[in-house]
């Protein structure tokens, strides 16, 4: 069909104007409801009814399109097609939502025979917009951005988070990844716990790089656009091809991810 990438950015927009204020008032109330997915890993009734907000409104305007959204992915099975598929992280850092520490987003990309066409990244808190359509540039509230220029570790802040995985081996290899960089003189580390937001942060140059194993693609996916169109690279922690379905990523300016894929270990156990 001929509906442009700019409109269907615009609709991502706007959905995410329509959730705001149910995301402010819920961030600063004082009741929340909490579940647990994992042993660490919270979900509220804030992301299922935004989530339910947004997959509604935008397969009600365009309904040949289909969803793969966090709070409605069942057994872990991701189910993404070549068919335009909206990939939705209602809030991407619900560990912070639900601490009240300021820093998580709405996350809505739009994928097309599996490549991300639109992404768009919303934080409340902060009320940074951020959004790329494929080949159009990516804008952090309408200002075009690009990925820093540092070249070398010393200069550079990289980010990462802990995750779930709590085994002694998931911990092993979190550290040891962590030591090889600051072993290298890295200029800082963040673990911000939204890795959505982390990515956006990388598009408009604020962190130079960002790698992170767990992942899932509605965490990714509107970052991985942004940070492409803004002139960085989204990759395989190896420094190949990124599988979004992998479950992990790097990505950042060009040469800070080539000196970090350097430093990063290989998960024992984890798909390749
Ligand atoms: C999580 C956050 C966190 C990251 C996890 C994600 P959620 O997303 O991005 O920083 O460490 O891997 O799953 O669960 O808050 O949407």
């Amino acid at each position: 069909n001929n509906i442009s990438y700019q409109e269907f950015l615009q609709a991502a927009v706007d959905v995410t104007q329509e959730v705001s204020p149910l995301i402010l008032k819920n961030y600063h109330s004082r009741e929340r409801k909490i579940e647990y997915k994992g042993a660490v890993d919270l979900v509220t009734d804030t992301d299922k009814a935004v989530e339910e907000h947004i997959i509604k409104t935008l397969t009600t305007k365009y309904p040949f399109t289909k969803i793969l959204g966090e709070e409605s992915t069942k057994d872990g099975i991701y189910g993404w097609t070549d068919e335009p598929t909206w990939i939705i992280d209602p809030i991407d850092g619900t560990t912070n939502f639900v601490h009240r520490f300021p820093l998580f987003c709405v996350s809505i990309a739009l994928a097309y025979k599996k490549e991300v066409v639109v992404g768009v990244i919303y934080c409340p808190t902060l009320n940074e917009t951020f959004t790329a359509t494929l080949g159009g540039g990516a804008y952090l509230n309408g200002e075009k951005i690009s990925v820093s220029q540092v070249d070398n570790l010393q200069h550079a802040v990289i980010a990462t988070n802990v995750g779930y995985d709590r085994s002694k081996s998931g911990i092993d290899f979190m550290l040891g990844n962590l030591s090889n960089i600051l072993n290298q003189n890295v200029q800082s580390i963040r673990f911000s716990g939204t890795a959505a937001w982390e990515m956006a942060s990388v598009s408009c140059g604020r962190i130079d790089c960002f790698y992170e194993w767990g992942i899932h693609p509605w965490d990714i996916a509107a970052a991985s656009i942004l940070i492409t169109e803004a002139g960085g690279v989204v990759v395989d922690p190896t420094n190949t091809k990124v599988n979004m379905e992998s479950r992990k990523v790097l990505c950042g300016n060009p040469k800070i991810v080539e000196l970090v894929s350097k430093q990063l270990l290989e998960k024992p156990g984890h798909p390749k």
